[in-house]
């Protein structure tokens, strides 16, 4: 059932506890702790623009990184209280803490149209844990509810859902923010009943990540275009060679079993015809984040659904782009999740890249195209056609979990349309 928005209430006067998801990269830069990519705060901007128009004062609670409940300095929300407050373009107040009294005694001082940004919630164990007494000390600053982190919905932690449960018991408004919104809408209730052919592009590395996704999504879609490594799982249970393409051997059982129902229902599955391979080559080098530099070499066009022995795939190959495209440009309803290749690598990218243009061309012909989040939006972003699809979310394991048709915790805990009662 559809979630109580901020839309349908009147939070004037109310001190809120929003919960934000403001898990943003951030880097070291001349010394200073810099958001690199702004997204997820700014897509939060309409929703505290609207509370604080409604004369409501916030208080903003957000995770970043994992910390693993102790203190760490590199996990502090303070740059991301600075970046706030710049696109907020009003001050917004940062409290050391998410709890305690000196952030009661900084909420309690809050006029109507302020905001607070707590502390990195996680810096407490309890927040993982969803301890019902953490809970209450968080909801004690609150006379009100919104949750609009959709990225974070999938955890049933002390400020997503135990801190709602609480504020509902006492009577107080438990609802959903603007984006929070946008993302069930577009992720949920567009994808019920789309407009035909509606078309799914599925990639990244695992089919273990996908497949329920895929099962979902075989009920629903016209076309299932598949990409990245998890598709050589899919030609491993066609009997193809993979050479030294990532794979999940024990996956290739669940892989024939997506093919069947795929046949049964008529869905039209499309696995890669070519890829772009290469030979790799262990180097004793260590990328910025400490993982192993690989080599390659002989990279070249495979024309063939099988893999040299010596070789693996890193990205579709252009007749596949060429038929993937082609499909594209008919449909009416395009939901995209996981890139086509390793596009983090401008040899493997274009696969990726190429698949995006045609989203966005079939966006401007007029389908409505769903980008579910995590490394597709990083990509499109990459593109630089972020701006050029219907809608882009901003969860990753939440919008894969959604996907799925999990009930995500933190949304489970807002009031529904029918009842503004505080309850469910
Ligand atoms: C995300 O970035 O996907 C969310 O903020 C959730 O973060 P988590 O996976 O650390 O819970």
């Amino acid at each position: 059932m559809a979630k109580l928005t901020i839309r349908e209430v009147d939070l004037r006067g109310k001190r809120v506890l929003v919960r934000v998801d403001y898990n943003v990269p951030i880097e070291e830069k001349d010394g200073q702790m810099v958001v690199t990519d702004v997204t997820r705060i700014r897509e939060t901007l309409p929703t505290i623009e609207a509370l604080i128009a409604q004369g409501a004062s916030l208080i903003l609670a957000a995770h970043l990184g994992r910390p693993k409940g102790k203190r760490d300095a590199t996990m502090t929300l303070a740059p991301v209280a600075a970046k706030l407050g710049e696109l907020l373009g009003r001050p917004v107040h940062f409290a050391n803490d998410c709890v305690g009294p000196e952030v009661e005694s900084a909420a309690t001082a809050l006029k109507q149209g302020e905001v607070l940004l707590l502390e990195n919630v996680r810096f407490h164990a309890e927040e993982e844990a969803n301890d019902p007494a953490f809970a209450e000390r968080l909801a004690r600053v609150a006379d009100a509810y919104v949750n609009d982190a959709f990225g974070s919905a999938h955890r049933a932690h002390a400020s997503t859902e135990g801190v709602a449960r609480v504020i509902a018991r006492r009577g107080g408004l438990c609802v959903a923010g603007l984006l929070m919104d946008r993302e069930l809408r577009f992720l949920g209730d567009e994808l019920e009943d789309p407009a035909r052919p509606f078309v799914v592009i599925l990639g990244g590395a695992k089919v273990s990540d996908k497949i329920t996704v895929i099962d979902r999504l075989l009920e629903k879609a016209d076309t299932i275009l598949v990409g990245g490594a998890m598709a050589y799982t899919f030609r491993l249970a066609q009997g193809r060679r993979i050479g030294k393409s990532l794979v999940e051997p024990e996956r290739v059982e669940v892989a024939k079993a997506a093919l069947a129902k795929a046949a049964e229902r008529k869905v039209q599955f499309l696995l890669p015809m070519d890829d772009v391979i290469a030979v790799p080559v262990p180097t004793d080098k260590l990328d910025k984040k400490g993982r192993p530099v690989v080599d390659y070499q002989n990279l070249r066009v495979n024309a063939t659904p099988d893999c040299p022995d010596d070789a693996a795939g890193y990205d579709i190959g252009p007749a596949t782009v060429g038929a993937y495209a082609a499909v594209v440009a008919k449909a009416r309803t395009i939901l995209w999740n996981g890139p086509m290749g390793l596009f983090e690598d401008k040899r493997f990218a274009e696969g990726t890249f190429a698949v995006a243009r045609a989203v966005a061309q079939a966006t401007q012909a007029g389908a409505k195209s769903i980008i579910g989040g995590g490394d597709s939006v990083k990509a499109l972003n990459k593109a630089g056609l972020g701006a050029q699809v219907t809608f882009m979310s901003t969860g990753g394991g939440a919008s894969l979990e959604f996907l799925e048709g999990a009930v995500l915790p933190g949304v489970a805990a807002l009031a529904d349309q029918a009842c503004c009662c505080g309850g469910h």
